[in-house]
């Protein structure tokens, strides 16, 4: 099958096309025919050597695809060979066949096309179980995410605007905060004219923080969260260390958390396909909430791919096309 491999750790050229044998599903695994594969920012660390795939992984880089199930390891229920699915992976979606645990599939929303569907799962689990189960973010709670322009951004800003959150954002420029609004940020603040702490704290303070760029936005983001608020970490953009005044977690008492997907059991992952099926997919299904495409590419130019994203041009979701469909 075709697939695209990191023939080296270093920059988007290192992605290159190649041949592989087709993976075959074990126990509890579905194999999907990939019709498109989304392109996640942890792919870009993949490549440049910096986010080691879990034991047992493959190799090649795709944390989530769109297609059809193409055969069924043993012990599956629930799923039949012919099923249009999206399916978060434990990497190995940049390929024309790709193996992971049925519980980790979804359907296909309703009216949705596979294109989009391959969008879905890597935000979504991510969204769902660092704001909602994580941070425990409620109606009418103050949201602040970062990168509130990105895949994780864009669906974030979604599910905590549908779930009656009042949401800011902030993108880094004027077009990009627009977009945040057109989705449901009440204030998005473009970072480059404002600062977020101010703005949040006319308001009172966020209840609940989504940073993924750390580095001098932790100690500020600890100035923006009111009192009793939480701030969830899941990327470190701009480095992960930094001296912090924790005399301030303590006084009011604020929550530092965070986490990342990937290296979590299947269990766990399997835990969140439950909850965003019976919480998220009807709203999809009805179109309240839906992903918001940047721009597809077909698998050969993944190495496009990865300089848009890294450009940091884009809105929304980038995709490659496998087989179409
Ligand atoms: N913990 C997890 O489980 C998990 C899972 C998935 C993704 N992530 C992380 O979540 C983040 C977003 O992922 P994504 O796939 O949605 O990525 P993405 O679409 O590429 O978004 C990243 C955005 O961050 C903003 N940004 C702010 N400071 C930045 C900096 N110093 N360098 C680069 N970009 C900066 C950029 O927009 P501006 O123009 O506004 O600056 C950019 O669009 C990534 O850091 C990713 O690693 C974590």
């Amino acid at each position: 099958m075709r697939v695209i491999e990191i023939t080296a750790p270093g920059g988007p050229e290192v992605l290159q096309p190649a041949e592989r044998p087709v993976p075959e599903p074990g126990p509890g695994q579905v194999r999907i025919g990939v019709a498109w594969a989304g392109v996640n920012r942890p792919d870009a660390l993949q490549r440049a050597g910096s986010y080691n795939p879990p034991p047992g992984a493959s190799d090649l880089p795709g944390l989530e695809a769109a297609g059809v199930i193409s055969a069924l390891g043993s012990g599956v229920a629930g799923w039949a060979v012919g099923d249009r699915v999206c399916a978060l992976l434990p990497g190995g979606g940049y390929a024309e066949q790709v193996v992971t645990p049925a519980a980790h599939c979804l359907p296909v929303p309703a009216g949705m096309g596979l294109r989009e569907a391959a969008c879905l799962p890597e935000t979504f689990f991510t969204v769902w179980s660092n704001v909602f189960q994580r941070g425990g973010l409620g109606a009418g709670e103050r949201f602040l995410v970062h990168g509130g322009s990105s895949g994780i951004g864009t669906t974030a800003i979604q599910l905590a605007h549908v779930m009656g959150a009042r949401v800011f954002a902030t993108a880094g420029t004027a077009e990009k905060c627009a977009a945040c609004e057109a989705l449901g940020a009440e204030r998005a603040i473009n970072y480059r004219d404002e600062d977020f702490v101010d703005v949040l704290r006319e308001e009172g303070g966020a209840d609940l923080i989504l940073d993924m760029v750390g580095g001098d936005y932790l100690p500020r983001n600890v100035r923006a969260l009111a009192d009793d608020g939480r701030l969830v970490q899941i990327a470190f953009l701009q480095g992960p260390k930094v001296e912090l005044n924790f005399a301030q977690v303590m006084m009011r008492r604020l929550t530092i958390t965070g986490s990342t997907l990937r290296p979590q059991s299947d269990l766990a992952k399997a835990r969140i396909a439950e909850a965003l099926r019976e919480r998220v997919w009807p709203l999809l299904d009805s179109g309240r909430v839906a992903p918001v495409m940047d721009r597809a590419f077909d698998l050969e130019d993944a190495a496009q791919a990865h300089a848009r994203m890294e450009s940091s041009a884009h809105i929304g979701k980038i995709v490659l096309q496998v087989a179409g469909g």
